[in-house]
C-alpha cells in the first residue's frame, strides 16, 4: 500500500514534473475504490449538493453534511490525501468562522487540507487559518459558490481585464500563504501564466493542461450525474448506464420469480421434521 502523501509531496510533484490527479467524491464506497487505483487526492466537494443531495447548487451544503461526508471518505481511503470543501458561509462572516470551520474539517472530519473559494476577498481568512497550522488550497476563476453574483455558471479571465482580475486572486491567495491552488473554468493562457509564477502547486478543472495537475468530479468522470455536464469534463466510463441496466434487470428479475435463487437462500440449520410440526402448530393456533 501507498504511503499517504503529505503537502510536501505535492510540493515535490510538482518540481519533478509529475502531475497529480485528484477527484471529487462523497462517500466511503467510492472513496475505496480511489485508493485502490492509485488517486494522488480526493477532494470533499460541496459539489455534493447538487450530486448527492440533489440541489440546484453549493449554497445549501452545511458544515455538518461536508464533515460527515469526510469521515465517510476517510474511513474508505485511509491513505489517501483528503481535501476538505469550506461550503458557502463557513468562512465569509468573520476570520474567526474560518479558522472554527477549518479546525472542525481537521479534528472531526480527518483531513489534510481544507479549500476554501475566492482571491483577494478572502485573503485575510486564507492567512488565519494557515497560521493556525493548516494547509489551504484556494480556488479561484469559477467559483460556484459565487454562481449567483457571477450571474451563472460563467468562465472567468475570458478578456484582459477579467483575466488580471483571475491573476491578482491568485497573487493574493499565494501571499496569503496559501499551499496551493485550484483555477477553475479559466482560458488555459491564464492558468498558464499562474503555474509560472507561483512557486506552490497549481491544479486546473476547465483550466487547461499547464499545471501541477487535474481535478475532475467522480460523477462526471464516471458517468453518474444526468442533468449537467460541463464543456471541460471528460467520461471515462458509464456507471449511470451500467447502473440502470443492472436495476431493469434485478426489476424483471423480481417480478418473473428468478430472484433470489437458490445460491442467494440461507439454508434451515435444525431438525426440518420439528419445524414443520411447529409451524404446524403455531398456525393451528393463530389468532389474527
Ligand atoms: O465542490 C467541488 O466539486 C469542487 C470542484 C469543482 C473542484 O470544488
Amino acid at each position: 500500500m501507498a504511503q499517504k502523501k503529505t503537502i510536501l509531496d505535492l510540493v515535490k510533484m510538482k518540481e519533478t514534473g509529475e502531475k497529480a490527479a485528484w477527484m471529487v467524491m462523497y462517500d466511503a464506497c467510492f472513496a475505496s475504490y480511489a485508493e485502490e487505483a492509485g488517486m494522488d487526492m480526493i477532494l470533499v466537494g460541496d459539489s455534493m449538493g447538487m450530486i448527492v443531495y440533489g440541489y440546484e447548487g453549493t449554497v445549501p451544503v452545511t458544515m455538518d453534511m461536508s464533515i460527515a461526508h469526510c469521515q465517510g471518505v476517510r474511513r474508505g481511503a485511509p491513505n489517501t490525501y483528503l481535501i476538505g470543501d469550506m461550503p458557502f458561509g463557513a468562512y465569509h462572516a468573520s476570520v474567526g468562522d474560518a479558522v472554527h470551520n477549518a479546525v472542525r474539517f481537521m479534528k472531526e472530519g480527518g483531513v489534510d487540507a481544507i479549500k476554501l473559494e475566492g482571491g483577494v476577498a478572502v485573503a485575510d481568512k486564507i492567512e488565519a487559518i494557515g497560521k493556525a497550522g493548516i494547509v489551504v488550497f484556494g480556488h479561484i476563476g469559477l467559483t460556484p459558490q459565487s454562481s449567483a453574483a457571477m450571474g451563472g455558471f460563467k468562465v472567468q479571465g475570458k478578456n484582459t481585464a477579467t483575466a488580471k482580475a483571475v491573476i491578482d486572486d491568485a497573487i493574493a491567495v499565494y501571499k496569503a500563504g496559501a499551499r496551493a491552488l485550484l483555477l477553475e473554468g479559466v482560458p488555459e493562457e491564464v492558468c498558464a501564466f499562474v503555474h509560472k509564477i507561483l512557486p506552490i502547486p497549481v491544479y486546473g478543472i476547465g483550466a487547461g493542461i499547464q499545471c501541477d495537475g487535474q481535478v475532475i468530479l467522480a460523477a462526471d468522470a464516471l458517468g453518474m450525474y444526468k442533468n449537467f455536464t460541463p464543456k471541460f469534463a471528460k467520461k471515462y466510463c458509464d456507471i449511470g448506464e451500467i447502473a440502470t441496466r443492472g436495476m431493469k434487470d434485478y426489476i424483471e428479475e423480481v417480478k418473473g420469480g428468478r430472484f433470489p435463487a437458490p445460491e442467494h437462500k440461507y439454508k434451515f440449520g435444525g431438525d426440518i421434521d420439528e419445524f414443520r410440526a411447529f409451524l404446524e402448530e403455531t398456525e393451528k393456533n393463530l389468532d389474527l
